[in-house]
């Protein structure tokens, strides 16, 4: 497994990921690309051979760091790309002196929310009704640095 940080080229495969992520945030090419030149954005790939298995997205803007997306290929989950994409969302908040890394996630999300917690985060506070289609609660969690 390769983990690097995305770039332009990166940005078509990245949208058909999420496209086959349903729990994924869905964004549009745009925004991909924002994070990906953005000072504040950070875009890690998980990568195997010529494919691209996971990504993560999140915003650096210390003291915090927000996750904002993530997704693994349905077809290569539960084989550590998740845990490594998150462990390096937290390498780069730490080397960016953040203080602590936030995200919602649905409540019914069990996969997301065990791999947060395997990661060491912990939920803070309950968004309700935060999410549409379907409605449904957030879990705001956290991690100190
Ligand atoms: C959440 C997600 C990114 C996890 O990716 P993954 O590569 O499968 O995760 P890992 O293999 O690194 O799993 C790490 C740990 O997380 C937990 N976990 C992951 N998937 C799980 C599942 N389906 N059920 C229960 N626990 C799970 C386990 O504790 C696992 O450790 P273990 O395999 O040693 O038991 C993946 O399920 C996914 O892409 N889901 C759809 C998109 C999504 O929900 N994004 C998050 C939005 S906040």
């Amino acid at each position: 497994m390769e983990i690097r940080e995305a770039s332009a080229d990166d940005v078509m495969r990245l949208l058909s990921l999420a496209d086959a992520s349903p729990q994924a945030a869905h964004w549009g090419a745009g925004k991909y690309l924002e994070r990906i030149t953005a000072a504040s954005g950070l875009v890690i790939l998980a990568v195997e051979g010529d494919e691209i298995a996971g990504f993560v997205v999140a915003r650096i803007t210390a003291p915090e760091c927000e996750i904002e997306n993530l997704a693994v290929m349905p077809r290569l989950q539960r084989r550590g790309y998740g845990r490594a994409l998150v462990r390096s969302v937290i390498g780069a908040a730490r080397q960016a002196a953040c203080e602590a890394i936030w995200l919602e996630v649905r409540e019914s999300n069990q996969a997301a929310r065990r791999l947060y917690a395997a990661c060491g985060f912990s939920p803070i506070v309950r968004r309700i009704r935060y999410y549409s289609e379907p409605v449904e609660d957030a879990i705001l969690l956290r991690r100190t640095l």
